[in-house]
């Protein structure tokens, strides 16, 4: 497995394009903003995430769409003889994050640059697959379950965060206000991108609802293992097994 980051695979679809732009203008400051924004509840979401792996260690993970390596670094905390594989199409994210997982050719771990409709990996090759805040950014939903489903061992584990889209509940509103107004004029303040920032709502909107997903992947041959709600539905965590 390919530890050092290989070139652009240039995706020519105009969502894929725009999401990759995007992360890679805001990479610089992105760690900063979401301990911010989210006043550090994002690393306990994904601190819980990774303890409801159950496969045995030490595992041959994937952290697809993960960015700067939150995700893996929180997983080699808890488990920390897995080998971990992370991609992203974005590079400045993944420079983050080989610095982060200090990945090398000696280092069991590996930082490759990837899309993940398109994923440039052997079928059958990995025990669990996180995901990360990604899902809802994919230009095709059931093009990239169908990935992870292909790149899963028998058993393998799928593990998704994400923010889904919001119902009526006051919880729900107060989640929208504060995505539609508070994160684009903090995001604009510190990273000069509100642009970016607003993208979280709209994409929020776009997608489908938390009942919904659960059932598209499950048609993409998973079964459901469990789900979390976290801060009152804003976030949540959907656990599932490759059939
Ligand atoms: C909100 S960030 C989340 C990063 C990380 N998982 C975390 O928990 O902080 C979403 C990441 O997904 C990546 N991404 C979105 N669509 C992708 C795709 N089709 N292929 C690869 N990476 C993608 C973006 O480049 C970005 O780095």
């Amino acid at each position: 497995m390919a530890a050092s980051v290989l070139p652009d695979p240039n995706s020519s679809d105009p969502k894929s394009q725009q999401v990759r732009e995007m992360f890679s203008r805001i990479a610089p400051t992105y760690d900063l903003l979401n301990r911010l924004l989210s006043v550090g509840i994002d690393q306990r979401w994904r601190a819980y995430a990774v303890r409801q792996l159950s496969i045995p260690t030490p595992g041959t993970i994937l952290d697809l769409c993960g960015g700067t390596g939150d995700f893996a670094l929180q997983l080699l905390k808890n488990r920390p003889d897995d080998r971990i594989h992370l991609t992203d199409f974005a590079v400045p994210m993944l420079e983050k994050a080989r610095l982060r997982l200090g990945a090398s050719s000696s280092s069991p771990h590996g930082v490759f640059c990837g899309d993940a409709l398109k994923l440039p990996l052997l079928d059958h090759s990995f025990d669990g697959c996180l995901c990360g805040f990604g899902v809802r950014n994919w230009s095709d939903l059931e093009i990239g379950l169908y990935e992870v489903q292909r790149v899963l061992r028998s058993g393998g584990e799928f593990v998704v965060l994400d923010f889904f889209q919001a119902g009526e509940s006051l919880a729900d509103k107060f989640g929208r206000f504060y995505c539609r107004k508070v994160l684009p004029t903090v995001g604009h303040l510190i990273s000069g991108n509100g642009k970016a920032y607003q993208y979280l709502a709209d994409s929020m909107d776009g997608f489908c609802g938390i009942d919904e997903f659960e059932e598209r992947v499950e048609r993409c041959g998973f079964d459901r293992v469990g789900r979390k709600r976290f801060s009152m539905g804003m976030c949540w965590l959907s656990h599932f097994r490759k059939v």
